[in-house]
């Protein structure tokens, strides 16, 4: 089975009117269990789209998508995955327990259920010690750790994040890059990770799907051969800034 199969799929906003975008031509993508993809490419050709499509925000002007072997729209409902974006999109008033509660009490759990996840999801992001704590009350990078909790609370296969470190300093960046690959290996969880960052994309993945400007395409993938677990040696290897080299130089080629 795989996580995400896309085949064939684009989008075409506001069809026969004026304002008519093509935003994505004909992707074919399939992301495997446990796999961390990257889609890198310019501001507006698609990424975020794309996304929504997998999330089933969307639905494709043409072709297919399933994530976990189901169409889309049953995934969502039967909450195959979890979502974070750029802004952690917290409850202000409803503290990081009650916020990374949320998709468990849509599910229906028991108050018991609810909290012992929580704690264990707390736990994952180190963030035990903030349960009572309001989103205001945390930084950045921790209010993005609570979004994260939230979106792994109920132990989804797939993780969909758009752009999540793009507003934090560069050292919360890389300390937030390195525990989410802990977390997904500790997990098993699938990831598909929308960034611009170039050595983002190459320290996080295990694939580097590079877009065109709009209408987006994919127009090649790169394959991110470094150890695992990524550290700062590998951060400081030549092998990371040859594949850094590769990927943006298939950025240039799909200018
Ligand atoms: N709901 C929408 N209606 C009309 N156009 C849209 C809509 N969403 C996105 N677009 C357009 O589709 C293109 C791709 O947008 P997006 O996926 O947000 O790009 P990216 O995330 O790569 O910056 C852009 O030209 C954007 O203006
Ligand atoms: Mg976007």
């Amino acid at each position: 089975m795989t996580a995400v199969s896309i085949q064939a799929v684009s989008q075409v906003f506001n069809p026969g009117h004026t304002g008519e975008v093509t935003a994505l031509s004909d992707v074919d993508l399939t992301v495997a269990p446990g796999e961390f993809v990257s889609l890198i490419g310019p501001s507006g050709c698609g990424k975020s789209t794309l996304l929504r499509l997998i999330a089933d925000l969307i639905t494709p002007t043409s072709g297919t998508v399933e994530v976990n072997g189901k169409p889309a729209g049953k995934a969502r409902l039967d909450q195959e995955y979890g979502i974070a974006f750029q802004q952690a999109g917290l409850f202000e008033w409803r503290t990081v327990q009650r916020n990374v509660e949320l998709p468990l009490e849509l599910r229906g759990q028991s108050r018991a259920e609810r909290r012992s996840r929580t704690a264990e999801m707390l736990e994952l992001v180190g963030l035990a010690d903030f349960a009572r704590h309001y989103p205001a009350q945390l930084s950045g990078g921790m209010q993005q750790r609570v979004a994260i909790a939230r979106a792994l609370a109920v132990h989804p296969p797939l993780l969909l994040m758009d752009e999540p470190f793009g507003a934090l300093d560069e050292m919360t960046r890389e300390r937030l890059q390195t525990e989410l690959l802990a977390i997904c290996a500790k997990t098993g969880t699938s990831t598909i990770f929308v960034t611009h960052s170039i050595s983002e994309a190459v320290f996080l993945s295990n694939r580097v799907v590079v877009m065109s400007p709009r209408p987006g395409r994919i127009t090649a993938t790169v394959d991110i051969d470094l150890p695992s677990p990524r550290d700062e040696a590998v951060r400081q290897s030549p092998a990371f800034f040859d594949a850094v080299t590769t990927v943006r130089k298939a950025l240039r080629a799909a200018a």
